[in-house]
């Protein structure tokens, strides 16, 4: 399901970002042992429960079109990438476990994306768990970024549920440097509508009870400089979801990965 939000921002060019996330892929193919499809057909089994789960508890539609495999719901969103846009920006999880069938699948279906691409770990992609040179592999600074023509994609790593002082450092020195900022990560920032839905587990939040200062700070940090962002694009709950994390700031909480569920944002004049 394409869910589209439009972003007014005044003096810039007006950008198309398609978003998704949670894909939960546990590919395998030609090159995969006994061992790594053994793994794979486990974990396929326990996602189609979860996913399902998720669905339902969100109110969100369940039945063929969503049972279908993950990567022929990565595709589906991938098509619709080369259909046209600006970027594509993927908030974590994409892959249930990093696993050399995952990386090739990746690498293989973005081979000619022919768009921008930004992904943020999830908490199912250990970073220090993916080799460098493949097309998820994360960025070694503390954030990554994607400079759009007068936009810039922020990208954290907050998959451990803990924003670092030098993610605060580098996000700080971005918001004096940059015009404006899309801030992706996986782990929301939990709103008013988060708490209404009755998914306000800390398991799902940044701002849980006895989370790290630093958290907090960061939180802080985008409710001072509220001008400065665009919007908050993040992932990790499998349910749809906009709220505000500050007046002014709009978070994008795009659902689970199936059935083509992406978000579509028009942002600019
Ligand atoms: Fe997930
Ligand atoms: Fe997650």
């Amino acid at each position: 399901m394409i869910r589209e939000f439009r972003i007014p921002v005044p003096g810039i060019k007006r950008k198309t970002i398609l978003h998704a996330g949670d894909f939960h892929l546990n590919c395998t193919d030609a090159l995969s042992t006994d061992e790594e499809r053994k793994q794979a057909a486990g974990s396929s089994a326990e996602w189609e429960d979860i996913r399902k789960e998720f669905a339902l508890a969100a109110g969100e539609p369940y039945g063929e079109e969503q049972m279908r495999p993950p990567e022929e719901h990565f595709r589906r969103v991938l098509d619709e990438a080369r259909g046209g846009c600006d970027a594509l920006i993927l908030t974590g999880d994409v892959f249930d476990s990093v696993t050399p069938a995952n990386l090739r699948f990746f690498d293989s279906a973005l081979s000619d994306a022919g768009f921008p691409l930004m992904t943020v770990c999830g908490n199912h992609e250990d970073r220090d768990a993916i080799p460098s040179g493949h097309a998820i592999s994360p960025a070694a600074e503390p954030v990554q970024i994607l400079r759009l023509g007068g936009l810039t994609a922020v990208g954290i790593d907050d998959s451990r549920r803990e924003i670092t002082a030098e993610q605060l450092d580098a996000l700080s020195g971005l918001i004096g440097s940059e015009n404006k900022i899309l801030l992706v990560m996986h782990v929301p920032v939990m709103t008013d509508a988060d708490r209404a839905s009755g998914s306000a587990d800390d398991y799902f939040f940044l701002d849980f009870d006895g989370c790290p200062v630093e958290n907090l700070k960061f939180i802080d940090l985008i409710r001072r400089n509220a001008e400065k962002f665009a919007a908050v694009l993040t992932g990790h709950t499998h349910r749809h979801a906009v709220g505000a994390i500050a007046p002014g700031v709009t978070q994008y909480t795009v659902s689970q990965g199936i059935a083509g569920n992406l978000n579509r944002y028009i942002i600019g004049e």
